[in-house]
């Protein structure tokens, strides 16, 4: 039996990476890290709490004392890291935060395992799992390559390359045995409404304006978690030491014809006249710093491990809104107590 640390499994990708590991791999303890904060929710996970080999750990990453006795408690032989605050738009109110959790937080990891490890067991693994946004915007052409230069321009992607550059130093420095991987936008059940697809789908629900920053000309590469959570266990078992890989879809939009493709789709799952969502669509004032265009060259994982996506955009979009349209309970109690707060500042209403 392997002992496995995946912090942040009660977010959104963490819950899909805990649920693939724990089903999967039998032979695998997994423990759950997580603070639990108002991005951390134990429904995602619901279904799999009562599994065998399955160990949930309340606990703040950035404690580290609390880490240092929890490595040596249950002597991990991996870590896969997804604990980290997400959000750009908070990124920009609250920058320290992100400092706190994304680079100290991983720093707090990053030494336990070099306690706990011997430098010389390549058999451990220390698996951080980034973004895409490390490498700043591109223009009208182009995609990011693992040998892209670093360039982040918001405090969130600044906070996740520092932690990017922590854990090569590591490797280079101490002989981590790591793996990084560089993921473009993520959508799919349980992803917090204030990323643009769920935000959009819950506002849509309830009749409420949809904000489109800008010109809504700003362009993301769009995966289905599901892929995501495959790539991150095909990179976990198979991928290099000491070797990035990009992870994408394939899957170009700009966020304007995004949001009418979901207005479109709301209203036929709503019953609603052609064109009412659209209606819905409000110009709003930009995101500063707001990055022009992410998309993602994942010919390497392709070439090297065989991973591609599973799933369309328009088969991964249908499954997302019928998730939320039949969860609607977990929005509400996601939507309840703190949301409202971080609403009216976010959007003033
Ligand atoms: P999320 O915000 O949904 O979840 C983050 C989780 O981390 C939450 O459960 C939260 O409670 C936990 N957490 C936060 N601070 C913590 C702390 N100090 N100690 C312990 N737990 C803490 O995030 P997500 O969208 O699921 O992203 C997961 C990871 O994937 C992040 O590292 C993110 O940078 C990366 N990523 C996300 C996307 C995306 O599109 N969402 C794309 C590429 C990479
Ligand atoms: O690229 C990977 C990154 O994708 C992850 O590392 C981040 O954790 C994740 O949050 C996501 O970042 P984005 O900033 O791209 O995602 P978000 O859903 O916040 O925004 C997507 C696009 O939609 C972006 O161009 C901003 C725009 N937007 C967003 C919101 C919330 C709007 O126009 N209006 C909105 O209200």
């Amino acid at each position: 039996m392997k002992n496995i640390l995946i912090t942040g499994g009660a977010g959104f990708i963490g819950s899909h990476v805990v649920r693939r590991f724990v089903t999967n791999y039998p032979n695998y303890h997994i423990f759950n890290l997580d603070a639990l904060t108002y991005a951390g929710n134990l429904e995602n996970i619901a279904d799999i709490e009562n599994a065998p080999n399955y160990t949930f750990v309340k606990g703040d990453i950035t404690d580290e004392t609390f880490i240092a006795n929890l490595f040596f408690k249950h002597q991990f032989d991996a870590v896969i890291h997804l604990a980290a605050e997400s959000h750009v738009d908070r990124s920009i109110t609250d920058p320290l935060a992100f400092v706190r959790t994304n680079v100290i937080g991983t720093m707090i990891l990053l030494n336990a395992v070099k306690t706990s490890w011997k430098s010389s067991d390549s058999s451990k693994r220390f698996y951080h799992i980034s973004t895409d946004e490390v490498y700043g915007s591109l223009g009208e052409t182009g995609l990011f390559t693992e040998t892209t230069a670093y360039d982040p321009n918001s405090p969130y992607s600044a906070s996740k390359a520092s932690s990017d550059h922590f854990v090569r130093a590591y490797g280079e420095t101490y002989g981590l045995p790591y793996v990084i991987t560089n993921c473009s936008n993520n959508y799919g059940p349980n992803h917090f409404p204030e990323k643009l697809i769920p935000l959009f789908i819950h506002n849509i629900i309830n009749n409420k304006p949809l904000p489109v920053y800008g010109d809504g000309k700003y362009t993301r590469d769009w995966l289905y978690v599901i892929d995501h959570a495959r790539a991150i266990d095909l990179v976990f078992h198979k991928g290099k030491n000491h070797e990035t890989y990009n992870i994408g879809g394939f899957n170009e939009w700009q966020n304007i014809d995004l949001v009418k493709l979901l207005c479109e789709k709301m209203d036929e799952k709503l019953n609603r006249t052609p064109g009412t969502s659209a209606q819905l669509i409000t110009y709003v004032k930009d995101r500063p710093g707001h990055d022009l265009r992410y998309a993602i060259d994942a010919s390497k994982i392709n070439r090297e491990l065989g991973w591609k996506p599973s799933v369309t955009f328009e088969e991964g979009l249908e499954q997302t809104i019928d998730w939320y349209l039949t969860n609607q309970k977990w929005l509400d109690h996601v939507t309840s107590g703190d949301y409202q707060g971080y609403y009216e500042k976010q959007y003033g209403e």
